[in-house]
């Protein structure tokens, strides 16, 4: 009984070392950072807006993520990790703000705004490791602010 487990701790050692083989591309941009940047498209966004944007929401939204060793893992890379970035850019993608219309800037700027104030984003899956991208009362404000001078 004893040397059964024994076997099937090694099995699955085995089993999680072979899944870490795989490792699909990063999302890291190596070209020239984008012209079409959120934060390049309106040049007197406050820094610290841009501060927190960056911490908070780029690693998803954004085509250069800023990876953690963990990130690495399988399968949660496969499973939590990409499936979270695909999913965010395919909704907004930063790196692309000003190749969107006006018309869906804007309603992209609402939205923002409402995912920020009802604490939907950053997503809490995500804050849970990342804790230094929770959004404070403070920074909520900063972001609401801004963004209604847009709306
Ligand atoms: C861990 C990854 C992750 C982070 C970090 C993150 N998001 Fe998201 N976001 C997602 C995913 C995934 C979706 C789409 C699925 C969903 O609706 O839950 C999404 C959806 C959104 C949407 C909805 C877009 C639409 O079409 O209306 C907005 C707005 C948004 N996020 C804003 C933000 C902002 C602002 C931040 C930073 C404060 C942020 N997100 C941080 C993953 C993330």
């Amino acid at each position: 009984m004893k040397k059964a487990l024994k076997i099937t701790g090694v099995i699955l050692l085995l089993v999680f070392i072979a899944v870490q083989l795989y490792q699909p591309a990063p999302n890291v941009d190596k070209g020239p950072a984008a012209t079409t940047d959120f934060m390049q498209t309106y040049p007197d966004m406050p820094a610290e807006m841009k501060t927190i944007m960056q911490t908070s929401c780029y690693d998803c939204h954004s085509n250069n993520t800023n990876y953690e060793w963990y990130d690495y893992i399988q399968p949660a890379r496969s499973l939590l990790v990409e499936k979270h970035i695909k999913e965010a850019k395919e909704d907004l993608n930063f790196s692309e703000w000003n190749s969107y219309s006006e018309r869906k800037q804007k309603r992209l700027i609402t939205s923002i705004k409402k995912q920020i104030e009802t604490k939907k984003m950053p997503l809490p899956s995500y804050t849970l490791m990342h804790n230094n991208a929770k959004l404070t009362h403070a920074q909520i404000k900063i972001l609401t602010q801004w963004l209604e001078t847009q709306e």
